[in-house]
């Protein structure tokens, strides 16, 4: 085959027709379970200002110091949204969503943008659903965040996962634990990383979360977190693993997890599965507190997460789960010569109204193409036209995994699929 001219972008991926299939069956289970929870979709544009995504995720962080795709236009500067919690956030505040009352319970499925190292498992347009949970400080909102983001993969099979669970503590939990670290990073901080050293100053918690080689000894041994907990913080997180363990969802305590944004107070949690290798993290989310008002809001409470659906393919082909049917048509109808052409092109949206899916050959093609096209387009039953079929007003409909033919008026033909 000639190489093409033209192909995507490093680590941006065509979805074809047949893997589509699989992401609307998921889309269309997440979506339902969505509405089950009594959360509602939000869809947000794919840029936003990239100064709301700096300020939101973090300079530090290296989403923003190394990931995100942004241009400037004329006065304004773009991004390509590499996570969509800032952007709901955004939203919420510029469409006053408190103003509808309660907490807003919001979910959306969507493209995200990261320029990381493409390999299995990450892209750099990749996919995520995810909920953000606005407007409550209560254990409870945790929780039913996790217990949604656990239910979907029970709901499509995938069982075998870890939830990964710490809390970083309120501001004023973090600034005791921050001095500590910085305490204990000190005598060692010329054998940091460049990126950790950049970070020691004013975003120690960083260095918890570097991948850089020389760090990891240091951040295996690091005081942790959960012994500088002030007693709200920690009640707080006390009634979130009560109310899991209430649940019957099982969890295991990392005091090192901090993720990858700025934005996260109190809980954070990852759920992790041993079906995907290097890139394990499925999901991931917590607790953002102080993220509205940074942005302009009122200070408002909120719990979210995100989960790629990259990895949730992979996990589901790892474990040989089948994601829907394959593609198939109720009828297709064969046709001989032009006026069976005419005929049965004006007879498909009799077919479609009565909720019955049908197409026809658009190729001009012998009678004998046209079968071995229904058959590969898993037809269930042929519908064959020609002068005499016409003449005699009685059409051959062939069960396709039968084999059996019956000779029907239109009406009956409708009528037999219509009851199939
Ligand atoms: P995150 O951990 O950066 O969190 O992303 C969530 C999930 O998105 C990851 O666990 C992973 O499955 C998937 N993901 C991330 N990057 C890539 C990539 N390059 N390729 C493929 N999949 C990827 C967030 O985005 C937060 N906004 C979650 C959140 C919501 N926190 C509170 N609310």
């Amino acid at each position: 085959m000639a190489k093409p001219i033209y192909t995507t972008h490093l680590g941006m991926v065509d979805i074809l027709p047949d893997e589509v299939r699989k992401w609307q069956y998921l889309e269309n289970l997440i979506r339902h379970e969505a509405r089950l929870f009594h959360f509602e979709e939000i869809r947000t544009p794919i840029m936003e200002q990239t100064e709301l995504i700096v300020r939101g995720i973090g300079q530090l962080t290296d989403i923003v110091s190394k990931e995100i795709f942004a241009f400037s236009r004329g006065d304004d500067n773009y991004v390509l949204r590499p996570e969509l919690t800032a952007p709901v956030v955004r939203s919420y505040v510029e469409n006053h969503l408190d103003q509808r009352g309660g907490s807003q319970k919001l979910y959306y499925i969507g493209p995200m943008f990261r320029a990381e190292r493409p390999q299995k498992g990450r892209q750099r347009q990749f996919h995520q659903f995810g909920v953000e949970v606005i407007g409550s400080d209560d254990a409870v909102a945790d929780v039913e965040v996790i217990a949604f983001m656990i239910h979907i993969y029970n709901k499509i099979g995938i069982k075998n996962t870890t939830l990964k669970l710490n809390s970083i503590g309120d501001p004023e939990s973090r600034d005791s634990y921050k001095k500590a670290l910085k305490e204990y990073l000190k005598p060692n901080y010329e054998e940091l990383s460049d990126v950790s050293k950049k970070r020691f100053e004013n975003n120690p918690l960083r260095i918890l979360d570097s991948k850089e080689k020389e760090d990891q000894p240091f951040i295996k041994s690091a005081p942790v977190i959960g012994d500088f907990l002030n007693d709200e913080s920690k009640a707080h997180f006390e009634k979130v693993k009560q109310y899991l363990t209430d649940l019957g969802i099982s969890y295991e305590e990392d005091p090192y997890l901090v993720r990858g944004m700025d934005y996260y107070t109190k809980t954070a949690f990852e759920l992790i599965s041993p079906d995907l290798g290097a890139q394990d993290a499925l999901a991931g989310g917590g607790r953002y507190d102080l993220l509205i008002e940074e942005i302009g809001g009122q200070p408002t409470p909120a719990v979210g997460f995100a989960a790629g659906m990259e990895r949730l393919l992979i996990a589901c082909e790892e474990l040989g789960i089948s994601l829907g049917d394959e593609k198939s048509v109720d009828v297709y109808v064969v046709t001989l010569g032009d006026a069976a052409r005419k005929w049965g092109l004006t007879k498909l949206p009799e077919f479609r109204k009565n909720n019955i899916s049908a197409t026809m050959d658009y190729m001009g093609r012998s009678m004998k193409a046209q079968m071995k096209d229904a058959n590969r387009e898993n037809a269930r039953y042929t519908l064959i036209v020609g002068d005499n079929e016409l003449n005699e007003g009685k059409f051959t409909l062939r069960n396709m995994q039968e084999s059996d033919e019956s000779s029907l008026a239109f009406e009956e033909v409708k009528d037999r699929l219509r009851n199939q």
